[in-house]
């Protein structure tokens, strides 16, 4: 038998058919459960949704009242409802899930958004220059010609070629032209393009460490990698000539990602060396080239040998990794295979994107918009090593020198229990060990990769707090 229940609007605030279906069995207390459960796994009860009270919905169901009472109390446990003294019993925030409607039984507890957001890879996104963007995106509409807006050229817009050749030389050193540059959506596709043009024949030698991401996207491409191992120098690059089987070798030569050393000048001329010597190539992510601190800045490797060298950027770090913008430099023999890997139009960026970042960095704004963040990142990131000599003296904070993240190295061993920690208090934050290559055969060391640039202003200093809380404690004195 099944009764069913249709709740008036104005105690939920929407139509509510509730099915008590006692075909499954089990207690009246059970049946109601299943019922709400299902309710709210439908959809039907949005998150946030208020319940009625328990009299009245006990009334409605000729139920005990302490049977509905209990009801809610196993489904606040359970995490599909929760309970606040003067404002009822709502639907949970996060208590339904994003797919399969049927789940009949409870959802794990720990299901909130982290409290403190302390992973790499991402900018302050409060700080996107709205206003800013907004003017060069109407300027450069105003101004583009009528066949901006037909099917796109693969090359990306001459005007946004045109802005990156400038650009990319002042500030990075890079030796370039606008026939030399292909846009794209960022390094992952770049990578995407450079496997699909076969560029990368063979192995690929990439670092110990490095983005997993970016590894999945080779894996995707059957592009075989092996790691060269690295210190706080980068990567040894003097390893290449020993690997026979490499054509190609990815590196971040001024930011280590995620250890953070800048590629030595002798292993930047080795690498060279190795390219030139083997007839291979250097694909060097720039990733965050933009953002150092306390030492000179380091050039692009591609300034020393531009047909050696793919060098790949992006907005990622600097304006948002939303917009999905970013570019490859390449030597003149690579333009037209990427080109042919990306096919007749261009399926990628939007052209009123591209124009609009043209004229943001134009008119000055992408370098103005830099500079304010370097500095907004620089002071996050002495107020983060300033906290922990404080606080944690014996975790010694690395790669501090450049980017948007440091790696904290910890004791032997706590890796683990530390990011267990640290999601059980809610601080989202990646251990060292699962930027590791598999094949990776360098000593492994505990530590963990600390962003410090997504907490908006506001929230930056519980974020530090937060993170105090999951270290370890210092090691017991010896005397
Ligand atoms: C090492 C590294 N390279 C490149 C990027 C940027 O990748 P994409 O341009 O695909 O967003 C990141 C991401 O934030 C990164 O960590």
């Amino acid at each position: 038998m099944a009764d069913s229940w249709v709740n008036p609007a104005e105690r939920l605030g929407s139509d509510l058919h509730l099915v008590l279906d006692t075909t499954q069995g089990g207690s009246r207390r059970a049946v109601l459960g299943r019922a709400l459960r299902e309710a709210i796994t439908e959809g039907r009860l949005a998150p946030g949704t208020r319940l009625p009270p328990y009299r009245s919905l006990a009334a409605d169901l000729g139920l005990a009242r302490n049977t509905v009472a209990q009801t809610y109390a196993e489904l606040v446990a359970e995490g599909w409802l929760v309970a606040r003294q003067g404002s009822g019993t709502r639907v949970a925030p996060r208590a339904r899930p994003a797919t399969s409607p049927r789940v009949p039984e409870p959802v794990p507890v720990r299901r909130e958004p982290p409290a403190h957001n302390l992973r790499q890879g991402l900018p302050d996104v409060t700080s996107f220059p709205r206003t800013a963007w907004l003017a060069a995106a109407r300027r450069a509409l105003n101004a583009a010609p009528g066949e901006a807006f037909g099917p796109g050229d693969p090359r990306g817009r001459p005007e946004l070629r045109r802005a990156l050749a400038a650009y990319l030389s002042r500030v990075r050193g890079v030796r370039t032209s606008p026939e030399t540059i292909v846009v794209c959506s960022g390094v992952a596709h770049a990578l995407r393009l450079l496997s699909g043009a076969k560029v990368l024949r063979g192995t690929l030698a990439v670092e110990s460490y490095g983005l997993p991401f970016h590894r999945s996207v080779l894996d995707a491409a059957r592009v075989r990698t092996v790691p060269l191992t690295l210190d706080e120098h980068g990567s040894r690059t003097t390893e290449l000539s020993a690997l026979k089987e490499v054509r190609a070798a990815l590196l971040t030569p001024a930011h280590q990602f995620p250890t953070g050393g800048p590629l030595h000048a002798e292993r930047r001329a080795a690498a060279v060396d190795w390219a030139r010597g083997s007839g291979g190539l250097l694909l060097e992510d720039d990733y965050d080239g933009e953002f150092r601190y306390d030492r000179e800045p380091v050039g692009a490797v591609q300034g020393l040998d531009p047909q050696r060298v793919v060098y790949l950027g992006s907005l990622s770090k600097s304006l948002s990794p939303a917009l999905r913008l970013g570019w490859m430099v390449l030597p003149d023999h690579l333009v037209e295979p990427v080109l042919h890997a990306k096919g007749e139009r261009e399926a990628w960026t939007g052209v009123t994107d591209q124009l609009a970042l043209a004229d943001f960095i134009e008119s000055g704004h992408y370098d103005r918009h830099v500079r304010r963040s370097r500095q907004r990142y620089r002071d996050r990131r002495d107020r983060l090593i300033t906290l922990l000599a404080r606080r944690a003296p014996h975790v010694v904070p690395t790669g501090i020198a450049a980017g948007l993240h440091v790696v904290l190295s910890l004791p032997p061993g706590s890796e683990r229990s530390v990011t267990q920690a640290a999601a059980w208090q809610r601080v989202a934050v990646d251990g060292l060990a699962g930027f590791r290559h598999p094949a990776a055969t360098m000593p492994a060391h505990d530590g963990l990769v600390v962003g410090y640039a997504a907490p908006p202003d506001h929230g930056f200093g519980a974020a530090l707090e937060a993170l105090c809380r999951i270290l370890p404690p210092p090691p017991p004195d010896r005397d």
